[in-house]
């Protein structure tokens, strides 16, 4: 049950793996292993040599210290009277540490947990106040965020947790309950959820399951039916879940889409935004990380474009510590697939403390940055478990567009001519993009040939530029090759001496106002003696008087090309990377959801 629920959980961090187990009032009995939850798997003989029915389990992504069985959780007490695992970091670990070491304890790893399990073993020894007010007493002292799991010797069969921050849930089952950091690792038992608030703790036995505030106090909470399909994460038959996902592109889209246009107009009132206040916003901030940033970076240009609003874009890592100047009538956008990612939360909450209204555009339903945000678009394409994002991004390039145009229409720029017009080639995209992922040969034929590259540039202006991003992200993160998005006109200040015989430069060119621009910029660094890949819409034949490879998207509406462009490159990085032997899912050193600053 712990390594199944466990592989559910591996896109939260997959560099190592523990499990511990009780079986009635006997001993507990950890088992670790460095690397993918499979060594575990094989080490326990699926978990056979530990059998019990009380037991916590973990994968980790390091934080405090290396990747190694040693750091790999639970981690235990001495006398393993407290043994946990634990998600987020304990800021303050070293001084605590410190503390504890003046009492006495040693430490046999590098982590933060190992010190966290120790505090809490210190308090439950020194005050003999029971599991609770342990645990209570600690986080009092934690800086931080924790998701902790913990089993006290003295109490068999019972499993205790605490909750700042980092995200847990309770699973209501019959005869048996559950605690996880996420819905799927429990799916397959219950879909009866509670979800721990924020300074929050639970216990668990068999029969019960109870939340309980700081003061000691059980307190009422309500409970979530999930109504969403576990099956819809598994692979399909697809070799991998990027290829799967990158299939699903076109149904992420649609359905997204459906959501917001009905009856041939655009409909954003499910997100609780009112025509009023759309009107109302004089500026927009869009936050996100990773790829949810790259798509603020699109929409920057869509919704200045369309709705002739002032639009920032902004890394969550940076706008949560640099007071940013929020008028008061502004709107800010948080973009996150997960819903959980820290930064994007920090941001949020930034946001809402200079009391600035906040829509999120998630993708899992009932996730924090939902729950806490004011309005919420909810992008609808559906579970995402390859690490590297696509069908979650392309969704969320939608739901910019449908932003774009609500707000355009409230702020009475577009006409209703226009809105029809931009809905029409919105509806439009889905076909699109099967008919690019239809034609994927060319693209694999030319990774094949490709995959031995050193380094890789990808060049465009506006639009192009900002699918550029997410292009070059995709490139580096699955196939390990250097790779760098530019702005086409910014090469020459510098990066073009990285230029020499053979460099690998990816030109993106469908914005026709630029395109000439572009198409020179490509031609100075073949010039130098690049190798040339360009990426165009269909017409636009002269791009192969200058690019030595070329391949076209379908013509859309120029607002809407990136959601285009974007699919030959996330071909391309994932065919390069299959033909370097890489786990395309699973990259090294990365996780899907980073739930740690
Ligand atoms: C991680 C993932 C990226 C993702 C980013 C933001 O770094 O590897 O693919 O774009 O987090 O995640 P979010 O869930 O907030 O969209």
């Amino acid at each position: 049950m712990l390594l199944e629920g466990l592989s559910k959980l591996e896109y939260r961090g997959y560099d190592s793996a523990g499990i511990a187990v009780r079986d009635g009032e006997k001993d507990v009995r950890v088992v670790k292993a460095r690397g993918r939850l499979s060594v575990l798997e094989e080490k326990t003989d699926g978990g056979r040599t530990v059998p019990g029915n009380c037991g916590i389990g973990h994968t980790r992504w390091a934080t405090h210290g290396e990747p190694s069985e040693n750091n790999a959780h639970p981690h235990v007490s001495e006398d393993s009277s407290v043994v946990a695992v634990h998600n987020g970091i304990i800021e303050n670990y070293q001084e605590l540490k410190e503390k504890l070491l003046r009492n006495g304890y040693t430490f046999y790893s590098d982590t933060d947990t190992e010190v966290a399990v120790k505090l809490i073993d210190y308090y439950y020894k020194k005050y003999k106040v029971g599991p609770i007010d342990a645990i209570a007493k600690c986080m009092v002292r934690m800086r931080g965020s924790y998701a902790l799991a913990v089993m006290f010797r003295d109490y068999p069969g019972e499993i205790y947790a605490a909750r700042k921050e980092s995200p847990m849930i309770l699973g209501l089952g019959d005869g048996e309950n559950f605690i996880a950091s996420d819905v799927p690792a429990i799916l397959k038992h219950t879909r009866r959820v509670i979800y721990v608030g924020n300074l929050e703790m639970a216990r668990i036995t068999p029969e019960k399951a109870e939340i309980i505030d700081l003061n000691g106090d059980v307190i009422e909470k309500e409970v979530t039916e999930i109504t969403w399909d576990a099956e819809a994460a598994e692979k399909g038959g697809f070799e991998h879940f990027m290829m799967k996902e990158i299939y699903e592109e076109p149904r992420a889209i649609e359905d997204t889409l459906h959501s917001a246009i009905k009856e041939g107009t655009i409909d954003i009132s499910g997100t609780g935004l009112t025509e009023e206040e759309m009107k109302s916003f004089s500026s927009v901030w869009i936050v996100g990380c990773g790829s949810a940033y790259h798509v603020g970076m699109v929409a920057q240009y869509v919704l200045e474009d369309l709705a002739k609003i002032p639009v920032r874009v902004e890394l969550a890592s940076e706008f949560r510590y640099r007071q940013p100047l929020l008028a008061k009538d502004a709107l800010v956008v948080i973009i996150s697939q997960s819903g959980e990612t820290a930064d994007s939360l920090a941001a949020l909450r930034e946001a809402k403390r200079q009391g600035v209204k906040v829509l999120g555009i998630v993708n899992v339903v009932g996730s924090a940055i939902a729950r806490e945000a004011d309005y919420v678009f909810y992008t609808l394409a559906g579970p995402e478990i390859a690490v590297a994002t696509t069908k979650a991004y392309s969704a969320q390039l939608i739901g910019c567009d449908l932003l774009a145009v609500a707000l355009g229409r409230a702020r009475g720029v577009l006409e209703e001519e226009k809105i029809k017009e931009l809905l029409s080639d919105l509806l439009s995209l889905p076909g699109k993009v099967e008919r690019i992922i239809e034609d994927k040969e060319r693209i694999q034929w030319f990774a094949n040939k490709f995959a031995n590259i050193n380094d890789v540039f990808f060049l465009g202006r506006g639009l192009d530029y900002a699918a550029c991003m997410e292009g070059s992200l995709k490139m580096k993160e699955i196939s390990y090759i250097h790779s760098e998005a530019y702005a086409a006109g910014e090469l020459k200040h510098g990066t073009i001496s990285l230029v020499e015989k053979g460099t690998m430069i990816i030109g993106v060119a469908t914005q026709k106002r630029i395109f000439e621009k572009t198409i020179s910029n490509m031609v100075e660094v073949k010039t130098r003696g690049a190798y040339l890949c360009g990426i165009t819409s269909a017409g636009n034949y002269s791009m192969e008087d200058t690019a030595d490879f070329v391949l076209y998207v379908p013509k859309s509406d120029e607002h809407f090309s990136a959601t285009l462009t974007v699919i030959p490159l996330q071909l391309l990085a994932y065919y390069v990377a299959v033909n370097r032997g890489i786990d395309v899912d699973k990259p090294r050193n990365l996780a899907k959801s980073v739930t740690v600053e």
